[in-house]
């Protein structure tokens, strides 16, 4: 086994929601690391900031713009993946919405689509034709962000908590299924993260409040504290490690204080 465990030179890494927030956080340590990381999210110019941005780090870094609801727009991020550098060692699939903030029982059910469809299928199928990529190049590693909302359902965010948790079971099942192909397959579960996609929450000093005192370490995560754990499942330091899922919440799960 190489010495350099988090070495990932001469590695392609596709980064879902890339341009901002921890699926940038991720690409930008995974280029540090060496890999050519293909940045991936729906605005083609925020894109283009972030791999203008690790390219001026000496980092390497392609943007493709890609809706991660839209089949066929997955179909093409991977074509272009396969016809550029032939192969895919690492898929990190991390972009994801939470449209709807309120009771369950009074969800939209295009809301309800909606949420399935860019964190359940967009997840699934980008899993799907990238481990069939991964198997044809002798293996490689998928990481799911998914969230401690999939163990422990966030008020207000029924739908969304239910697809996470969704994403914890489709980690088990790819991880099952192509471990024979030597792809790996593993969860991180990030607690609170102080990024755009929870601005609702950390904006909002009256809740905030509320769920500070639930958190040991008494502070939301910055998106660099939970890309390092990325970055270990997808490493050569991991490579006995698929199936499981890494939490990383402050002690949010453990219980609050
Ligand atoms: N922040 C937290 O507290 C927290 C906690 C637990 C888990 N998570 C998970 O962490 C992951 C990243 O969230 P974040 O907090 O870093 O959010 P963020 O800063 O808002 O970033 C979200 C990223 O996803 C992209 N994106 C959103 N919808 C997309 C779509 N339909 N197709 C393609 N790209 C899309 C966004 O770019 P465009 O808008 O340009 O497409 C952006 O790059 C998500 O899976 C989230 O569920 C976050």
């Amino acid at each position: 086994m190489s010495t350099k465990l988090f070495d990932l030179s001469g590695r392609i890494a596709l980064v879902t929601g890339a341009s901002r927030g921890i699926g940038e956080a991720t690409a930008r340590l995974l280029a540090g690391q060496g890999a050519h990381v293909v940045i991936a999210s729906r605005k083609q110019e925020e894109l283009d900031k972030v791999a203008a941005s690790i390219a001026a780090a000496g980092g390497q870094a392609t943007a493709i713009a890609a809706h991660q609801g839209e089949s066929a727009a997955l179909k093409h991020l991977m074509g272009e993946i396969s016809a550029r550098f032939g192969r895919l060692d690492i898929l990190v699939n991390n972009a994801a919405t939470n449209p709807y903030f309120g009771h369950i029982a009074d969800t939209d059910m295009g809301m309800v689509d909606k949420t399935l469809q860019v964190n359940i299928k967009g997840y699934f199928e980008l899993s799907a034709l990238a481990s069939k990529l991964m198997k044809q190049g002798g293996g490689g590693a998928i990481v799911n962000i998914a969230s401690i909302n999939g163990v422990k359902p966030g008020t207000m965010q029924g739908i969304y908590s239910i697809s996470k948790a969704a994403v914890i079971n489709m980690t088990l099942a790819f991880a099952k299924e192509c471990g024979p192909w030597k792809v790996r397959v593993n969860a991180v579960l990030p607690g609170l993260t102080d990024t755009k996609f929870a601005s609702a929450l950390t904006k909002n000093e009256q809740l905030l409040k509320g769920v500070l005192p639930q958190i040991p370490l008494g502070r939301m995560a910055q998106p660099a504290e939970i890309a390092p754990a990325v970055l270990y499942l997808c490493s050569d330091a991991a490579s006995y490690v698929t199936g499981t899922t890494l939490t990383v919440d402050g002690g949010f799960l453990a219980g609050g204080i």
